[in-house]
């Protein structure tokens, strides 16, 4: 359906396979510039505490309901948190319930709010035995949180030492390599793809698109552009770029918009995560434009995850144009902390219509 015409596109209405919405005054800011946009939501359970029960997701799925502008279809899909002692019947029944939709595991301390994730796999074997039955996939942050290894490492030892091993045990298991950044992780996915397709795919983020390493010290330290897996190489962004544009097969949209208040990142140690829920669109179609892919971007941001999530397709659509210098201004949440959007200081060169 996607009908891409000079400076205008249309597509099936996206989805965005990765979000944080947070809680509370956050949550009522954040929440409308994804429903804007997109149909449905992958939620992060990594709230303090973290969400790992049914009645926990339940009411947290009220509350973001509650922050959806009346009037907008919107549809949260549901994560639970894992933990070294999570119960395989919850989760199991939470996803025969249609609760929960994914269980997203964090190494612990690998990134924010990930202490009570995941220490050592053999925890979780029955766990993932009884997902790999049920069909349910498993959301895995691939960073390896060994300290001895160097930051911009960490996703490719992850695929060595916990990635590898995992999809021998668990052949059948729905796995999302979550926001890859590196090159290494896109010729895992593909390479898993030709081999057993639909068992994995990866979310890619539209900052991870846009930006490399160097870009992360342009003039000076950009704690707003700081995110995990932080950014890598050129030669990563490029591959990652190769992958977005691919068209139908195992990479889709995921933001992973992460706000944090602009005093958290810009600080003597700034949090992790790039707020690029209000120019997500914008920011993905600029990328596939700018790679002359623009009939491509409807099954990267539209179609190859229901697939992968066995979902229908949604059915109303997004118009953007293509319209220079958007401005995008900060964000303030109810209890009037400002947050800083990715793309603040150069606008967007799409807007959604
Ligand atoms: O940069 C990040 N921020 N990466 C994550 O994995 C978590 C996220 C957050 O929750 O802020
Ligand atoms: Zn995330």
């Amino acid at each position: 359906m996607a009908s891409p015409s000079g400076n205008q596109i249309t597509i099936r209405r996206p989805d965005d396979w990765h979000v944080h919405f947070r809680d509370h005054a956050m949550l009522d800011v954040v929440v409308p510039f994804t429903a804007r946009q997109f149909a449905r939501a992958i939620v992060m359970p990594n709230l303090t505490p973290p969400v790992t029960t049914i009645e926990n997701a339940i009411a947290y799925k009220a509350r973001i309901m509650a922050a959806v502008p009346s009037g907008i279809p919107f549809e949260p899909l549901m994560t639970c948190y894992l933990t070294d002692t999570a119960s395989a019947d919850e989760i199991s029944s939470g996803y025969r319930g249609g609760v929960f939709a994914a269980v997203k595991m964090y190494p612990a301390n690998a990134t924010t709010n990930s202490a009570a994730g995941v220490t050592d796999i053999a925890n979780v074997r029955g766990v993932l035995e009884r997902m790999q039955e049920d069909g349910m996939p498993l959301l895995i942050h691939g960073e390896s949180t060994d300290p001895a290894i160097d930051i911009f490492d960490r996703e490719a030892c992850f695929i060595e030492r916990t990635m590898t091993p995992l999809i021998k045990d668990f052949p059948e298991l729905k796995i999302v390599f979550e926001h890859v950044t590196t090159e290494d992780a896109v010729q895992f996915v593909e390479a898993r793809q030709s081999q057993a397709p639909g068992y994995m795919a990866a979310t890619i983020t539209a900052h991870h698109l846009m930006i490399n390493r160097t870009d992360l010290f342009r003039g000076g330290m950009r704690p707003h552009l700081y995110c995990l897996p932080v950014a890598k190489r050129e030669k990563h962004r490029l591959a990652l770029r190769r992958a977005a544009i691919s068209g139908p097969g195992p990479f889709f949209l995921g933001t992973d918009t992460a706000p944090h208040a602009r005093t958290a990142k810009e600080s003597a140690c700034g949090c992790a995560g790039v707020f690029s829920a209000p120019v997500a669109m914008e920011a993905y179609t600029q990328v596939f434009d700018e790679e002359g892919a623009l009939d491509h971007l409807e099954a990267f941001a539209s179609t190859n995850g229901p697939a992968f999530y066995g979902m229908d397709v949604n059915e109303t659509t997004l118009t953007l144009e293509k319209s220079p210098g958007a401005d995008v201004g900060s964000v303030f949440s109810s209890n009037g902390e400002e947050v800083v959007p990715f793309l603040s200081d150069e606008g967007t060169t799409w807007r959604c219509v």
